[in-house]
């Protein structure tokens, strides 16, 4: 699939089902998205994969995070029914003048992004297909302890992750105008 065709054909899937990349797969996916771009190649980020006894674990966290235990349950089952949830950690390298990295949290976080976008074409361009979830779970602090992340970093959600539950393959968009968001410098 060359890159416009995955660009214009990528969307957010939301009924996923098995399989999803193994671990192997989804480490030679990685790779390949780590190469986007990464003011000073710090790779700021962390992905925790979650499947199976983990999932149950996670929805448990979840459900005990809301007043009402079902809508928990429900939120996971609608957005994150897939079967591999890629836990997506920002781990930025303190930017301290002098000591620590030159480069500024926010083109860390930048980065990150990036790095996430490549991987969803990349998914897509193998038959997976993916949605960014993120929702009130990425603030809790229970959810972050079972998932073990430390004081400095963010939980920026999960990526979900499986094969698309579509009989035709997602059509090509034709894509807006956007030149109103362009100008030209001309002083
Ligand atoms: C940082 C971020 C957070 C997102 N969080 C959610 C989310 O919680 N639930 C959801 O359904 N989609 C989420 N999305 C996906 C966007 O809603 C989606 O990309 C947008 O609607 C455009 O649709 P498309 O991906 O099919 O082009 C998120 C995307 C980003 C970049």
């Amino acid at each position: 699939m060359d890159v416009m065709t995955a660009v214009l054909s990528r969307r957010s899937e939301h009924h996923l089902v098995e399989p999803a990349p193994n671990d192997q797969e989804f480490a030679y996916l990685l790779r390949a998205a780590a190469t986007a771009l990464d003011h000073g190649s710090l790779r700021p980020w962390r992905l925790i994969l979650v499947r199976d006894e983990g999932r149950v674990v996670l929805e448990r966290c979840f459900a005990d995070e809301c007043a009402e235990p079902e809508s928990g349950r429900r939120q996971m089952v609608e957005g994150q029914s897939a079967p591999l949830l890629a836990t997506l950690v920002f781990s930025p390298i303190p930017h301290d003048s002098g000591r620590g990295s030159p480069i500024p949290e926010w083109e860390q976080l930048a980065a990150t992004s990036a790095m996430a976008s490549s991987l969803t074409l990349l998914l897509h361009a193998r038959g997976f297909g993916s949605v960014w979830c993120t929702g009130k779970f990425t603030e809790s602090e229970q959810v972050r302890s079972v998932l073990g992340l430390n004081r400095e970093e963010r939980l920026l959600g999960w990526l979900c992750i499986g094969t698309p539950q579509r009989l035709t393959p997602s059509k090509r968009r034709v894509p807006e105008d956007v030149t109103d968001r362009i100008s030209v410098f001309a002083p």
